[in-house]
């Protein structure tokens, strides 16, 4: 037996979806009695939200629960009760019992069960579930509560692509479309509890339909919620992108210019290899027709260098891809092989230092181009919408409809959009000078 946790603390890991989880996870505990801690070290629960995406991001899950143990016997206090849910809960389960001693283990598509596990745990049984119901986790969770400006909506989950690379498809099961209803109440909720901005979520969120309905749908019932100023979705696959998707870029207006759209690399052998069911020629073209709907729209992207047997001629595509689109902002990774995913048993791995370069390559023609597309925001006048105060003394910082974080010295508050100038820029920031106050 265990005292029975009062004081929880939530750590999340990994994508947005992770954090709209742990979000989600916080108010079940709260809607069960217990209290939030602000810091872990002042918890008697800990729940370790955490990501099996590349193997760093799993081996933090065991660097953190030794820290945590380890902070509280120097201070002479009983170690918390650690849960660990996410994506590592669901591919290790109870591999991380045997090797951390956890209390709970919980999967992502379980944790609606998270309150009985921690009891259960209190009163010395087992609790591990990584089941991955048929019935959605979501009927079950209670009511949403405030929120900032900006929140997170997950509306599909899970993923049937299988890159050859990933592990999505084994932590989050298959892919599954939350119903139309659930997610506009769900959206409406949001909006009342503060919400001006949502960004939609799913690891293949423009694959979201209920059978008759697709995202663009979903986002125009969405745009009619009055005090629900912007909308975003994020992650989009190059497949899933219809033209119906690209036509509502250019005529919803809350829908914001900016899509975060990976490619992977620039190889059509890679791609290939990767099975990403999309060409370099292909995804090139959609860019063209995304562009011609909506010329402003800032392009976001995800790239993996080093990937098994790619050759220096065939990472120069992944160069030149970027050189011809230029991107407003993107990610890139070093390949990580996953257990039990076909990438990580093929010929040809990629020498460390191989990568390492590879990454640094990449990396300074993403920056370059962010620089530059920040640079070409200056003398631009749009809306920000204030996220939170800044550094310095009547400073805010907020978001431009491009996704860019801008700072700006004004009395508004959390919440508000203040058109702006945007009058000066670095690489990851800009400078904003109040305008006109729109009122949120
Ligand atoms: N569903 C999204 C995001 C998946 S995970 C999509 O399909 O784009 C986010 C990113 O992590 C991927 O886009 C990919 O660039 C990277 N990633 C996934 N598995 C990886 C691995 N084994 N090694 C390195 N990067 C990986
Ligand atoms: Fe992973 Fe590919 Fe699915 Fe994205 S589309 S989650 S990279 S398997
Ligand atoms: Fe990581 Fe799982 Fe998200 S592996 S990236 S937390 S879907």
């Amino acid at each position: 037996m265990k005292p029975t946790p009062k004081r929880f603390h939530v750590r999340s890991f990994g994508c947005q979806m992770n954090v709209y989880d742990g979000e989600r996870m916080a108010e079940l505990m709260a809607a069960d009695g217990m209290v939030a801690a602000a810091d872990a070290d002042d918890a008697d629960l800990v729940v370790l939200n955490t990501c099996h995406i590349r193997e760093r991001a799993t081996e933090k899950v065991y660097s953190d629960i030794g820290r945590l143990r380890k902070a509280a016997r120097v201070a002479g206090r009983d170690a918390p009760m650690i849960a660990v849910a996410g994506c590592v809960a669901q591919a290790e389960g109870a591999e991380i019992v045997a090797r951390a001693k956890v209390d709970v283990v919980v999967g992502p598509q379980a944790y609606h069960n998270l309150p009985r596990l921690v009891a259960d745990a209190a009163a010395g049984a087992a609790a591990l579930d990584t089941d991955m119901p048929a019935l959605s986790k979501f009927g079950s969770l209670p009511a949403r509560r405030k929120v900032g400006p900006s929140a997170f909506l997950t509306v599909q989950e899970g993923c049937d692509k299988f890159c050859t690379y990933c592990v999505v498809p084994y932590t989050r099961g298959a892919e599954v479309s939350r119903p139309f209803a659930a997610i506009v109440d769900e959206a409406r909720a949001l909006v009342d509890a503060g919400a001006r901005e949502i960004t939609l979520l799913g690891q293949n969120v423009n694959a979201w339909d209920d059978g008759e309905q697709g995202l663009h749908d979903l986002i125009r019932a969405l745009d009619r919620i009055p005090g629900l100023s912007r909308i975003r979705y994020t992650t989009s696959h190059p497949n899933d992108m219809t033209q119906e998707l690209i036509d509502a870029h250019a005529e919803v207006e809350s829908l914001m210019p900016f899509l975060h759209l990976p490619v992977q690399a620039g190889s059509d052998r890679v791609l290939k290899a990767m099975n990403r069911s999309h060409t370099r020629d292909s995804y090139l073209r959609l860019i063209d027709r995304i562009r011609a709907a909506r010329p402003d729209i800032a392009l976001s992207g995800d790239f993996i260098v080093g990937f098994p047997g790619e050759t220096e001629a065939e990472f120069a595509e992944t160069l030149g891809l970027v050189d011809a689109i230029g991107y407003a902002q993107a990610y890139s990774f070093k390949y990580s092989p996953r257990p039990g995913t076909p990438a990580a048993g093929m010929d040809g791995q990629v020498a460390g230092e191989v990568m390492d370069d590879r990454l640094q390559r990449l990396q300074a023609a993403l920056n370059r181009d962010q620089l530059a597309f920040n640079r070409a925001s200056v003398g631009r006048t749009c809306a920000v919408l204030v996220e939170r105060r800044g550094k310095l003394a009547g400073q805010m910082l907020g978001k431009s409809p491009w996704l860019q974080s801008v700072h700006l010295l004004t009395d508004a508050a959390i919440g508000d959009a203040v058109e702006v100038a945007l009058t000066d820029a670095g690489p990851n920031s800009l400078t904003g000078v109040e305008r006109v106050r729109v009122a949120a």
